[in-house]
């Protein structure tokens, strides 16, 4: 294992969203975790910044219906697997790394009887374990940041897709470089590596064979997001510490203020990038 990859575990592992907090907070609410419905998860399970609405976004600019074979790179907990396969009856394969989070997407799934098309597999979007020519999309929300190696992972969306598939993405771009401590400090709290810009996204694309058709800033966008994000982080962390549970990793919460505010100044912020092969 490189170091990228178990400090993106190391993060991970210790996340604030975890499929037992899901679960509490179901139980929580309603008794029981029978019959849950897939729309009941969505308050809990979108680890990407706008909710579902950003998901939206990237099926719409993807033109995902009803059996699109789409891969979700950096699949996370699932949540966007999910919600394409049951609000736009996609075939959808999540690619994953962190094995506690893709035993905990699977669980999910099948706790909202998706599995006929939705479905998490272990793997590094880099070496992505999927057949040439077999997606007619590829989606991902706020986690190439953590991938040392863009080249090689659009490379592989582009190697994964049919002719006129479509790549629809999201993700972290520095609008000015970094500081080396906080970049340092994105590194210990969120395994962030160094990150790409907004023209350099459509240029590492093209390189991998894309055509381009929009590299959209969403820095002003997320600027409200985050800082709602933020208080539920610390919302969270107030409920684990008055019940005692795991309060996450206290190298994270201090590097996501960081992160708050460096996307409020627009030192960091985010592209969504359309291009199809
Ligand atoms: C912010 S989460 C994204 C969750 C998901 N996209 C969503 O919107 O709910 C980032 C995920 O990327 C995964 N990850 C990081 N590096 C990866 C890699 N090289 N290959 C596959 N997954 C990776 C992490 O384990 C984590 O679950």
């Amino acid at each position: 294992m490189t170091h990228a990859t178990a400090q993106a575990i190391y993060f991970y592992d210790r996340h604030p969203m975890s499929g037992e907090i899901i679960k509490a907070k179901l139980r929580a609410a309603r008794g029981h975790l029978k019959d849950v419905k897939p729309e009941e998860l969505w308050p809990h399970d979108q680890d990407h910044y706008g909710g579902i609405a950003a998901t939206d976004a990237l099926a719409l600019a993807a033109s995902i219906g009803p059996g699109t074979a789409v891969a979700d790179f950096c699949a996370g907990l699932g949540g966007t697997v999910r919600y394409l396969a049951h609000r736009y009856g996609a075939d959808v394969t999540g690619i994953e790394l962190t094995p506690s989070r893709i035993a905990a997407a699977q669980e999910l799934i099948a706790l909202v009887g998706l599995q006929d098309r939705a479905r998490v597999r272990q793997g590094n979007v880099m070496d992505a374990p999927l057949p040439g020519a077999s997606m007619e999309v590829v989606v991902s929300q706020e986690a190439l940041c953590h991938v040392p190696d863009r080249r090689a992972t659009l490379a592989e969306a582009y190697r994964i897709l049919r002719d006129g598939g479509r790549l629809a993405m999201t993700d972290w771009i520095a609008n000015t470089p970094l500081s080396a401590k906080d970049a340092q400090l994105m590194w210990d709290g969120m395994a962030i590596q160094p990150l790409e810009t907004l023209s350099s996204y459509g240029d590492i694309a093209k390189e991998a064979g894309f055509r381009v058709q929009s590299a959209t800033d969403l820095t002003d966008e997320w600027g409200p997001i985050l800082e709602q994000r933020l208080a539920m982080y610390q919302r969270l962390r107030e409920e684990a510490r008055q019940a005692g549970t795991p309060m996450g990793h206290d190298a994270f919460h201090e590097s996501y203020i960081r992160f708050v505010e460096l996307i409020l100044r627009r030192d960091l912020g985010g592209i969504r990038l359309v291009a199809v092969k």
